[in-house]
């Protein structure tokens, strides 16, 4: 039996129904344990999103018949991987298909925050255009400037690749060096210092957990280039919320594109006070291709696990 946790697309629910006897739970908002917890009977596989928090406490809890939980994500912070370890459960995830459709996102990010996109959206819709003017919403260029990529994962270079197209230099952090084959000439920085102090867009592409919490704190942000744009389609938890919105204020940093936030999806309220920020409810991942293709992936997951592969 496979036990899901929310609604995933139609072709994806298929074919779990048509490999599985399907237990589906259907939670909508936030995850609740409990829901989980008086399903498992039979159950041998989990099919959850990054909203379904399994830590040690939960992870403990299963019986012992559950052999896989494959997440419907890249990202499996939301997993205490020690936990299903030390119980000989498998964890499961979906890299690779949604690198295309994140780094579009982020892209689509960095154009909007550049060019005022959601200011000029809402002013539109609002009846406030008064028509053309030459000094209406004057964004900045994203061609020919620096862009800064932390996390050089999958993701950041297929947004590298296609910036390269726009003209942009690369720079980038991350935990080593890649090499020359994967780093197409993109300058790698050693150090935070040297790498937020080159750079006109900086780009947030790593994954969540402790070692990125709150990386983007006050200091840091310090050290970008007064009128930096920053966006993130990573995780919200690598932004220190704080810091950014009085960064946001004040200009030093000129406008934000975000698709992640802390908190989800109760976000910090600044961010929505602001002009300067273009903020959108976590789809990096969401195209019908995309989320088709993560859900076979997660099924073909399961599927190995329980076959023994
Ligand atoms: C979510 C994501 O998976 O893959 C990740 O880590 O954050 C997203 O693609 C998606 O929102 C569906 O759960």
């Amino acid at each position: 039996m496979l036990l899901i946790t929310r609604d995933l697309p139609p072709d994806v629910m298929a074919r779990a129904r048509r490999e599985h006897d399907v237990c589906e739970l259907r939670l909508q908002g936030p995850f609740t344990p409990q829901a989980v917890l008086a399903n498992l009977s039979g159950v041998n596989a989990i099919l959850c999103t990054p909203a379904d928090r399994f830590d040690a406490a939960m992870i403990t809890a299963l019986p012992a018949s559950v052999r896989v939980i494959a997440t419907f994500s890249v990202g499996v912070e939301h997993i205490d991987l020690e936990a299903a370890a030390a119980r000989g459960i498998e964890i499961r995830s979906t890299p690779d298909v949604l690198t295309t459709a994140t780094a579009e996102l982020a892209l689509m990010l960095m154009l909007m925050a550049a060019r005022r996109a959601g200011e000029g959206e809402r002013l539109l819709r609002a009846g406030k255009w008064t028509g053309l003017a030459p000094t209406f919403l004057l964004g900045r260029n994203v061609s020919g400037k620096s862009l800064g990529i932390f996390g050089m994962g999958r993701i950041g270079r297929a947004l590298a690749s296609m910036a390269r197209g726009l003209g942009m230099p690369i720079h980038y952090r991350n935990r080593n060096r890649l090499p020359p084959e994967l780093e197409q000439g993109a300058t790698y920085h050693a150090d935070d210092e040297s790498f937020l102090g080159a750079i006109d867009f900086l780009s947030i592409n790593a994954p969540g957990g402790e070692e990125t919490r709150h990386w983007l704190n006050a200091a840091r942000i310090g050290l970008l280039k007064p009128g930096a744009i920053v966006v993130n389609a990573g995780r919200g938890s690598v932004v220190e919320d704080e810091a950014l919105i009085k960064a946001l204020r004040t200009g030093h940093v000129a406008a934000a594109g975000l698709d992640v936030f802390n908190n989800e999806p109760d976000i910090h309220p600044g961010y929505r006070a602001l002009e300067n920020t273009v903020l959108l409810p976590h789809i990096g991942s969401a195209t019908v291709e995309t989320r088709n293709a993560m859900g076979f992936l997660a099924l073909d997951g399961i599927a190995e696990v329980l076959r023994g592969v």
